[in-house]
């Protein structure tokens, strides 16, 4: 048998904790003030993060998809309402929306596997209340058409930039491209505490919503036990905040450490027929390779489909990714998306063509990139001398 291309492993996610992270930790640790209410960790983190986007407000959460439920209801969506998705993305997206109580109605994507702006204009509707772009991989989405229909229809736009700190579209950070923008720090991100979410926005009215939403209906500078509003405890800990914190000096070298691979990545696959990068939406001036998505098409690999090649390429040293279903075809969600409105026929073929290389594997070197290329080379020969048969 010959040996597999790749024999060495893969860099881990998250990396190893920095001094300052087990410093920050012991802080806290030790001062007894591990809740946000507690402590000044987690604002100061939430400060400094909002600078960091270029906005004037953050607001910490428990994770990313209670963070998306806080931004929706912090900009009015009450159940009845509907709220436009995308079909090719985490599932938390929609589920965000049923959270809020409110409906999700799922839009289709365009090539780049974001979503359609002409297909929320068409799905667009008296119920309609906001729409959602998500910054899928970590390229934004094209928000100026959205924001455009946003602005024709009066919806609110929330970006889900769950995979998306530090991108940019027209030099404009992810973050500053809609009305609130949800991040997360849950552990396969590219900053992380485990968990964690964290929404931003520059409207103070909406800050004030957020905070009061998330701190169970308190006003910021009203008593403990005074609730003007209705809200939750979607609060993050101390703990979380004291990881987080550095880790925002670190993502910019982190940022271009991808860009370069992704870039090598691309001239690996040049050599081989059938495998490309999708690409990112005309406008992404800053990427940050929380996932590379790459086309494979299964007539230039003998016809076997695309679990038979991700099989191959593990056995080759390279586990690539299996990436998502089209929520259109979610069980789970059909009793709760607006039905019989929605057909996403580029969401579901991604389905069958669509691979991922995930964000740790583009913290390798370019070597690893290569054999990537050589791994995909060898599995296509061998697929070539035993085409595929149903
Ligand atoms: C696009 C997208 N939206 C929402 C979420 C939800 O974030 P979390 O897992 O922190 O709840 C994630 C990540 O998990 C995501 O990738």
């Amino acid at each position: 048998m010959t040996p597999p291309v790749r024999t060495e492993g893969w860099p881990r996610w998250p990396p190893p904790a920095t001094a300052e992270q087990r410093e920050r930790l012991l802080r806290v640790l030790d001062s007894g003030r591990w809740g946000a209410t507690a402590g000044t960790e987690t604002d100061s983190f939430a400060a400094a993060f909002a600078r960091s986007v270029g906005v004037a407000h953050g607001v910490c959460t428990a994770n990313g998809t209670v963070a998306l439920f806080l931004a929706l209801r912090a900009l009015g969506v009450a159940p009845g309402d509907e709220v436009i998705v995308p079909a090719y993305t985490f599932v938390a997206s929609a589920t965000a929306v049923v959270l809020a109580g409110a409906t999700p109605v799922l839009a289709d994507v365009t090539d780049t596997l974001h979503i359609d702006p002409d297909a929320v204009e068409r799905l667009a509707g008296e119920r309609t209340k906001a729409v959602m772009p998500v910054h899928v991989a970590g390229a934004p989405a094209d928000t100026e058409a959205l924001r455009d229909v946003a602005a024709r229809r009066g919806l609110a736009v929330v970006e889900d930039a769950a995979q998306a700190h530090g991108a940019h579209r027209h030099g404009r950070p992810a973050g500053t491209l809609g009305d609130a923008a949800c991040f997360s720090f849950q552990s396969s991100k590219a900053m992380t505490a485990g968990e964690g979410g964290i929404v931003v926005t520059d409207d103070r009215r909406v800050y004030e919503s957020l905070w009061s939403l998330h701190n169970v209906g308190r006003r910021i500078q009203g008593g403990w036990y005074e609730h003007p509003g209705l809200g939750w405890n979607l609060r993050m800990t101390e703990f979380q905040a004291a990881l987080l914190h550095p880790q925002l000096a670190l993502l910019d070298g982190q940022l271009a450490h991808r860009a370069a691979r992704a870039a090598a990545l691309g001239r690996a696959l040049d050599q081989v027929e059938g495998l490309d990068p999708v690409p990112a939406p005309a406008g992404t001036t800053r990427h940050t390779w929380h996932l590379a998505m790459l086309r494979y098409d299964a007539p230039a690999f003998g016809g076997h489909p695309k679990r038979a090649f991700l099989d191959a390429m593990t056995a080759e040293g390279i586990p690539l990714d299996t990436g998502y279903r089209s929520l259109s075809r979610e069980e789970s969600l059909a009793p709760y998306v607006a039905r019989g409105r929605f057909r996403c026929p580029v969401a579901e073929a991604a389905e069958e063509t669509v691979v991922w290389v995930r964000q740790a594997m583009l913290m390798a070197d370019d070597e690893a990139m290569a054999d990537i290329g050589r791994a995909a080379r060898v599995v296509q020969r061998s697929f070539s001398r035993e085409p595929f048969r149903d």
